[in-house]
């Protein structure tokens, strides 16, 4: 089939590049013409296992192509995936639909009588119906649930399908475009607009509360002596819990999760429904990162004012070049306000941070990040930070303190080597004093 993806960020470039993986002929729409020259010549802005090879390859076989006209897409494409962003608005929290509006708005201009019209951006429950309003063209929307890092692997091989459709034929059109991954055996659900919509938003929902409810017991592990690492994992052997999303910590930050609850507690209020609990895990959510900065305090004798601090980690998850949002900059930045001297490590998100975070340290090596620190702050779980030796580290360091904001590294041996250990949710090491 002839598929356009409107809007090549990293939704609209992963789903580009698969649909062609799939067998279809694509289009990839950008306004930006720069994106549009990058991408036809296989480069990608961001970091995505796998999908630099995948959009290499397609657009050496011809079958994925970009521009930036939407009259071309518009004569191409028989189905229009649109994949803008829905960023979140300054005043209010609420998703700013600007983009998504004008694609559909340009679309209605451009596409086939017959074409049908798909949403894939996130969005709040009633603007599917809304557009369905607006325009002639027949509109279905199928969200998308892949998380950054396993973009490609979310795509091709998906925990499930969801498809709000209006009529028998916009189903039939996305099942013929999904054929191969319906084929494999991938869940389908179909619903109506509103459902549809909310199935996107529940699940981000869901899994904020998730790492928002594991976070609360870390406070009251605090508060009552406990250890939240083997609370969790006590509690993950439960199947009706499960394991995932029980990482306690600094809480999550990025692209989606947190923009996507403000947005979800805002158009539920519009409804009349108050959502308070959605507001309760965006707090308990940013009260995260005020622990760390007093758990920096505290190692540092009250104030950081003058401290060398060292900051494992920049992005907002391992793996990844993405700073949006990041938990590990947000409390970088407090610390640097307080009067500490900040260098920040991060193996592939430092060139992002230093654009966005320019009065920050950075090193080249966790060696160099380590070198003559006051105290260092696991701040983003990379692999390689639980490698390091933690008795090569106390010879590089000018003190020996940690803060392990992921709970990730192994307390009993950062204590053996002679470290201060402290994370959130966690008791004092034994054989350690305050
Ligand atoms: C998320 C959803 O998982 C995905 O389904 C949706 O489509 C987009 O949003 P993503 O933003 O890529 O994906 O990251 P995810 O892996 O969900 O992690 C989000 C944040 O939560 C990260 O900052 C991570 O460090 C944090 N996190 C995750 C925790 O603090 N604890 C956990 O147990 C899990």
């Amino acid at each position: 089939m002839r598929l356009t993806v409107i809007g090549t960020g990293y939704l609209g470039a992963t789903h580009a590049a698969c649909m062609a993986e799939l067998g279809h002929e694509v289009l990839g729409v950008d306004a930006d013409p720069e994106k549009v020259a990058a991408l036809g010549a296989g480069r990608v802005p961001f970091h995505e296992p796998g999908l630099p090879e995948l959009i290499a390859r397609h657009t050496a076989s011809g079958r994925l192509r970009f521009t930036s006209s939407f009259a071309e897409a518009g004569a191409f494409g028989e189905v229009h995936f649109v994949c803008v962003g829905t960023p979140q608005r300054a005043d209010s929290g609420a998703a700013d639909l600007s983009q998504v509006d004008a694609a559909f708005a340009a679309l209605a201009a451009h596409a086939a009588p017959d074409a049908l019209l798909v949403g894939k951006s996130t969005v709040p429950v009633g603007t599917a119906e809304r557009l369905a309003r607006t325009y002639d063209a027949e509109i279905a929307w199928n969200p998308e649930f892949l998380r950054e890092g396993f973009a490609v692997q979310d795509t091709l091989r998906p925990d499930r399908l969801v498809f709000g459709v209006a009529s028998p034929r916009a189903e039939a059109v996305l099942r013929a475009v999904y054929a191969p991954v319906l084929a494999a055996g991938t869940p389908l659900v179909t619903a109506d607009f509103p459902t549809t919509e909310l199935v996107k938003t529940a699940a981000n929902a869901f899994l904020a509360t998730k790492i928002s409810f594991i976070n609360a017991m870390a406070e009251v592990c605090e508060a009552a002596g406990g250890d939240v690492r083997t609370l969790a994992e006590a509690l993950g052997h439960d199947d009706r819990i499960g394991p995932e999303f029980l990482r306690a910590g600094l809480g999550f930050g990025g692209g989606c999760l947190p923009k996507d609850i403000r947005a979800f507690a805002h158009r539920a209020g519009e409804l009349g429904v108050p959502l308070r609990l959605l507001r309760e895990v965006d707090a308990i959510n940013m009260r995260r990162r005020d622990r760390v900065v007093e758990l920096a305090r505290e190692q540092c004798g009250g104030a950081v004012l003058g401290a060398r601090i060292t900051v494992l980690g920049a992005a907002f998850k391992p793996g990844l070049d993405d700073i949006r949002d990041s938990p590990a900059l947000a409390v970088a930045a407090r610390l640097r306000l307080e009067g500490a001297d900040v260098t920040v490590y991060d193996p592939q998100a430092a060139d992002n941070a230093r654009k966005a975070f320019p009065l920050l340290g950075y090193a080249g090596t966790v060696e160099d990040a380590l070198r003559g620190a006051d105290l260092v702050l696991h701040l983003t779980e990379w692999p390689q930070f639980r490698e390091i030796d933690p008795e090569r580290a106390a010879t590089l360091v000018a003190r020996p303190r940690i803060v392990d904001g992921r709970g990730g590294l192994d307390a009993d041996r950062w204590t053996a080597a002679g470290w201060r250990f402290r994370a959130p949710g966690r008791p004092v090491p034994a054989g350690e004093g305050q």
